[in-house]
């Protein structure tokens, strides 16, 4: 029963690509992602790592082909690395991918190819030391761009920068990090700030909108628009060289639009083992009384994520006015 699409939803959409955080924890605390204070959940409310290498065979046993690891920073966690060799051989897993703010991979670069990661984004919000440390409040930039370079030495298939813009922080670098693309030769997305847990500033007072990076990107690049698509919400243009060729992608992931919900082909897990069937909406399902009532029976752990399909929502619904957070919950728990 390899890789039958049999993760459909009541709009019809497949669901083949899961995100799983493996952790809450992180070394580094960026200011949009946590409080300066952040209390992480007890170790015995998160899956261990065999739970989630159990987990991940169910998902790709039904149809899934497609697993971004994630977090927190995933390779803080104590033997990762057997979680992805672990993943890394399931029949029918297509691509392995991998979310990180690269203060491990300078380490785990050589590891993380073995075990067949294809493909890396790794989280740079600023080409300043200084202002790096300010935005990730522990962050070290060298050790990141010493991951970046070990990771193009390893030779994954694909790296790409993820960075966050903050007015009055960092967005007078969107340029710069382009620039920084290109000569790297990786591919770069912008995503703007989303409304996941309470952080110590208002969303909307630090709010840069894709479309006003785009349009100074524009003055400065020639860009082509990219049909291509990954089901989620980022857009992509590619940087044209003199020539004519072009190498670097550009991404702009707009979760505050809802053009993409269309084509949603993906549910997240969180370290909780909570099955999210949507980013920006509260739906989920609990998986991890499921995988410790029943340790060696995965029928009743089937039929929930089966089930799970009726709930996935049509989309989502994130508010920067509001005063609460539309969504509770931190990206570090959820995964981004
Ligand atoms: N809004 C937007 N992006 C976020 N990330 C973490 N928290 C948020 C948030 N509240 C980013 C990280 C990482 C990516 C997975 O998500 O910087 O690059
Ligand atoms: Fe850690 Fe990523 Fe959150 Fe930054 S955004 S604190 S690197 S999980």
């Amino acid at each position: 029963m390899l890789n039958q699409p049999t993760l459909v939803d009541q709009f019809g959409r497949t669901v083949d690509y899961i995100r799983l955080s493996i952790t809450d924890r992180c070394d580094f605390r960026c200011v949009y992602c946590m409080s300066e204070e952040m209390t992480f959940l007890p170790r015995d409310e998160v899956l261990s790592l065999e739970e989630c290498a159990r987990l991940v065979k169910v998902f790709v046993n039904l149809g899934v082909s497609k697993v971004r690891i994630t977090g927190g920073e995933p390779l803080v966690r104590k033997n990762a690395l057997w979680l992805f060799d672990e993943v890394g051989k399931l029949d029918g897993l297509k691509e392995l991918v991998l979310t990180t703010n690269g203060s491990q991979l300078e380490k785990q670069a050589i590891a993380l190819k073995k075990a067949g990661v294809k493909r890396i984004n790794i989280s740079i919000d600023s080409l300043n030391a200084e202002r790096f440390k300010k935005i990730t409040r522990t962050g070290d930039l060298n050790k990141v761009l010493a991951g970046l370079q070990a990771s193009k030495d390893v030779g994954f298939e694909g790296i790409k920068i993820n960075t966050v813009l903050m007015r009055g922080s960092n967005d007078d670098e969107a340029a710069d990090l382009v620039q920084f693309a290109i000569d790297q030769k990786i591919d770069i997305s912008f995503i703007e700030e989303m409304p996941l847990g309470e952080v110590d500033h208002t969303r909307e007072s630090t709010f840069v909108s894709n479309a006003d990076t785009l349009k100074l990107l524009q003055s400065k690049y020639s860009l082509l628009p990219s049909t291509e698509s990954t089901g989620g919400p980022a857009r992509y243009w590619r940087v044209a060289n003199s020539d004519g060729t072009s190498d670097t992608k550009i991404g702009f992931i707009s979760p505050h639009s809802h053009n993409f919900c269309e084509s949603c082909n993906r549910v997240r897990i969180t370290c909780k083992g909570e099955l999210y069937l949507c980013l920006g909406q509260e739906d989920k399902i609990d998986l991890m009384p499921l995988l410790r009532e029943y340790p060696s029976d995965d029928a009743p752990l089937i039929a929930a994520i089966l089930g799970s399909m009726r709930i996935k929502p049509k989309g989502h619904d994130f508010d920067l006015r509001r005063a609460q957070p539309a969504v509770i919950r931190f990206m570090s728990h959820t995964g981004g």
